[in-house]
C-alpha cells in the first residue's frame, strides 16, 4: 500500500487563511502586524525563501519590509538595522535569513534581536524556553514538522520517534518537541554508523541532514510516518528532500513530499509566530 501523502501546500494554504482571519481582528483593534526580513548578500536560494516568505505575509495581510544588505556589509551595519528594527512599534517579528556571509557571527544577529520579535525563535531565551517547555517563540521549522504530524492526525505520545540531524534549526528543537509530546526520542545525525538499523525502529522519521537520498526505502519502518525536511537541488537542477521519496511511500503509512511538504507550513508557521507577537 503506498503511503498517506501529508501536503503541506494546502494545509499552509488553509493556516494562511485562518492567519488572514486573526489578523483581520486584530487590524479592527488598530494592529497592523509587521514582519522585517534581513538578507544579507546574495544567497540565490536565500532570496527564494525571502521572497516566500514576503508572499506568504502578503496573503495572510501582514506587512513585510525587506531589508537587502551587500555581503560586504559590517557586523556594525547589521546590528544598527536590528537595533533600529527592535525599536520600530510598527514592526513586530524579525528575521535575519541564514546563512549570513562568513565573516559575519549568525549567533549574534540571533542575539541582537529582541526576544519578543524573534520570530525564528533562534535566540537563547526562546531556545531555553523550549528546553524547559515554558512559553516562548518556538522555531519555525520544527513546529512545521510537528503540525504536519498533527494535521494527519498522526499520535505521537508513546511512539519512538528517530530524528536524523543534529542541528540547532531543525534536528535538536523538533527532538525536544517530540520529547515534550511524550514520544521516546533518538537523535542521530548522517554519521551514524549503521543508520538504517535505528530508523527502522522509527514510527515517527524526522530527517534534516541536507543530504539528498540519505534515506532509502529499506530504512523505513512500514507504516512509519516520515517528515522529509531536507531542501536539496540536485545536479539536475530539480529539487528533493532527504528521503527516496519514491521508494519511501511505498512502505511508509504517511509521508511528506519535497517540494510541497514541511516548506511551505515553515513560512506558514513565520507568518504565525509574526500574527502571536503582534498580538502580545
Ligand atoms: N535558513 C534556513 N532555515 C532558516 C530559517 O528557519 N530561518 C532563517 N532566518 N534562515 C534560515
Amino acid at each position: 500500500m503506498t503511503a498517506h501523502i501529508i501536503d503541506g501546500a494546502a494545509l499552509a494554504k488553509e493556516k494562511i487563511i485562518q492567519l488572514k482571519q486573526i489578523v483581520t481582528e486584530l487590524q479592527s483593534r488598530g494592529i497592523q502586524p509587521g514582519l522585517a526580513t534581513v538578507q544579507v548578500g546574495d544567497d540565490p536560494a536565500s532570496r527564494i525563501y525571502v521572497r516566500n516568505k514576503v508572499r506568504a505575509c502578503t496573503e495572510a495581510g501582514v506587512t513585510s519590509v525587506h531589508h537587502d544588505l551587500p555581503g560586504t556589509s559590517s557586523e556594525s551595519d547589521v546590528l544598527q538595522l536590528l537595533d533600529q528594527l527592535n525599536r520600530d512599534p510598527k514592526i513586530h517579528g524579525i528575521i535575519v535569513q541564514l546563512p549570513v556571509p562568513r565573516h559575519l557571527d549568525a549567533r549574534r544577529m540571533s542575539q541582537a534581536i529582541a526576544v519578543a520579535k524573534d520570530v525564528d525563535g533562534f535566540n537563547w531565551q526562546n531556545l531555553g524556553a523550549l528546553v524547559e517547555g515554558a512559553p516562548g517563540i518556538l522555531p519555525c521549522t520544527p513546529r512545521a514538522a510537528m503540525v504536519m504530524l498533527d494535521g494527519a492526525n498522526i499520535p505521537i505520545e508513546g511512539r519512538h520517534a528517530v530524528v536524523v540531524g543534529r542541528s540547532n534549526i531543525v534536528g535538536k528543537p523538533v527532538a525536544l518537541l517530540l520529547i515534550g509530546r511524550g514520544a521516546t526520542v533518538t537523535v542521530c545525525n548522517s554519521r551514524t554508523p549503521d543508520l538504517g538499523a535505528i530508523t527502522r525502529l522509527a514510527d515517527i522519521l524526522v530527517v534534516a541532514t541536507g543530504r539528498a537520498g540519505l534515506v532509502t526505502g529499506s530504512m523505513v519502518k512500514p507504516g512509519a510516518a516520515v517528515i522529509d525536511v531536507g531542501i536539496n537541488r540536485l545536479p539536475t537542477g530539480k529539487i528533493a528532500g532527504d528521503v527516496v521519496y519514491d521508494e519511501a511511500k511505498e512502505i511508509a503509512g504517511w509521508i511528506t513530499p519535497v517540494p510541497g511538504g514541511v516548506g511551505p507550513m515553515t513560512v506558514a508557521m513565520l507568518v504565525e509566530n509574526t500574527v502571536n507577537a503582534a498580538s502580545h
